[in-house]
């Protein structure tokens, strides 16, 4: 249980409160590379800032302030230019720095004799890595962009999924260091969303939590695990400040503002032995819906009941009413470690897990389960034998609205016909091997 002082550290992301200036030591992923091939201007809202991300006609992206440091207009209706947008209102026009370079009518009228001044507006850098558009939104000198290792794998399929979560993006954060959860919400809730009225699935029997550099290592034993399985050896990465990592899937809770998040989903799926080489020619960017066409929570699939679950907790979840017990000790761990780290960047220290020299930036890698399944690959005769691998290689489990286009764009890749995952079709096994 937290105080509500405590709980308002934690929560509040907007500039000058603590936590802000934390989580603007950090890269955030917040948009799709191919989300700009059919539209030039994405206005967005993060960590309380409101911005537009624009991609101007030389193909470089840039995210300035929203309102036009003229008289206020919103630019998420300007104009791209060869470096830069323009303003629809005056034609003021800003690069990517967020230099002001043209001021059409006083450019004119003062004929080079100035004028102009120094208008800018706010700008940050921006970066491509994974097909995702990454920002940077704090103090210079900018720290390395995270190059995971994931993101320099070969003979794979990638996608990026984004969906907006109308809560608090700590509550989503705590859900990536909260092993109980798998059995409960993913397994026993399931079975029964299934229409599964049977005894409950295993029990977790023991957890560990591990601090390293770039985050925490949760590892778990359940009743169907002994110490030998790769749950125990290696674990899940719950990834500092604020994203998980499963091996071939990277999830980010990236603040919108104080009720609002930015779910972000890196998936890679690597093809069939037969298939190989492959290069993928473009990563997609599809968003998945959160509630069906009744205004419903969908609950079909793995992601959209951790949704259920987070929002569930409140806009912002009012921990001075919690009581927590031992299955949070990771929760307790990470809340911690969050507080030591406010006082630590109050303090004008660096920020933990920052990557400042490029020659560690360099195909980072993390504490990975079934590492050698990414590296050898399986067969198609492997993956049909087993209706696990079958429906991870053929339909999308993690959250429910792909769209016809990827489906097929996949199915091509992996040369397996596509198949439709209901969630309430499969076995408890096949969720679990998802949700694990
Ligand atoms: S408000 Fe943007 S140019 Fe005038
Ligand atoms: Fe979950």
């Amino acid at each position: 249980m937290l105080t509500a002082e405590q709980n308002r550290q934690l929560t509040e992301v907007g500039p000058g409160t603590s936590m802000g200036k934390l989580l603007r030591c950090y890269w955030h992923p917040i948009a799709g590379e191919s989300e700009f091939d059919d539209r030039a201007i994405k206005p967005l809202r993060l960590l309380g800032e409101d911005l537009v991300l624009y991609k101007d006609l030389e193909g470089n992206f840039g995210l300035v302030e929203r309102q036009c440091p003229h008289r206020r207009a919103d630019l998420a209706y300007g104009i791209v230019e060869d470096k830069g947008i323009r303003c629809n209102y005056h034609g003021w026009c800003f690069d990517r720095t967020g230099a002001c370079i043209e001021q059409p009518y006083e450019d004119t009228v003062r004929q080079g004799r100035g004028g102009r001044g120094n208008v800018r507006t706010t700008a940050y850098p921006v970066k491509v890595l994974g097909g995702m558009v990454w920002a940077y939104m704090g103090a210079d000198p900018a720290p390395e962009l995270p190059d995971w290792e994931p993101f320099s794998w070969a003979n794979g399929f990638s996608q990026v999924v984004i969906s907006e979560i109308p809560c608090n993006w700590f509550q989503c954060q705590e859900n990536s260091i909260d092993p109980v959860h798998f059995e409960w919400m993913h397994e026993n809730w399931g079975q029964r969303l299934r229409g599964e009225d049977g005894a409950y699935g295993p029990t977790h029997l023991k957890l560990e939590f591990d601090e390293f550099e770039y985050g925490f290592v949760y590892r778990r034993i359940k009743e169907d695990t002994d110490e030998t399985h790769e749950n125990w050896t290696v674990g899940r990465v719950c990834l500092w400040p604020h994203g998980f990592f499963l091996g071939e899937h990277f999830e980010w809770r990236v603040p919108i503002d104080d009720k609002n998040t930015l779910s972000v989903t890196w998936k890679f799926t690597r093809v069939p032995v037969e298939e190989t080489p492959y290069v993928q020619d473009k990563i997609p960017t599809w968003h998945g819906p959160i509630y069906d066409e009744n205004g419903a929570w969908i609950t079909t699939h793995v992601m959209n009941q951790d949704f259920l679950a987070w929002v569930g907790q409140g806009r912002i979840a009012d921990r001075t009413r919690e009581n927590l017990g031992l299955s949070d000790k990771g929760i307790v761990l990470i809340r911690r470690r969050f507080f030591d780290e406010l006082a630590k960047i109050e303090a004008g220290g660096e920020a933990k897990g920052v990557i400042r020299d490029p020659a560690k930036n360099k195909a980072v890698a993390l504490p990975m389960m079934g590492r050698a399944d990414i590296v050898d690959g399986f067969t198609k005769a492997e993956i049909l034998a087993d209706p696990r691998k079958k429906m991870m290689f053929t339909s999308f489990v993690f959250q429910a609205g792909q769209p016809d286009e990827v489906k097929q764009a996949f199915a091509a890749a992996m040369g397996l016909e596509a198949t439709e995952f209901s969630g309430l079709g499969v076995t408890k096994e096949a969720m679990e091997a998802a949700g694990e």
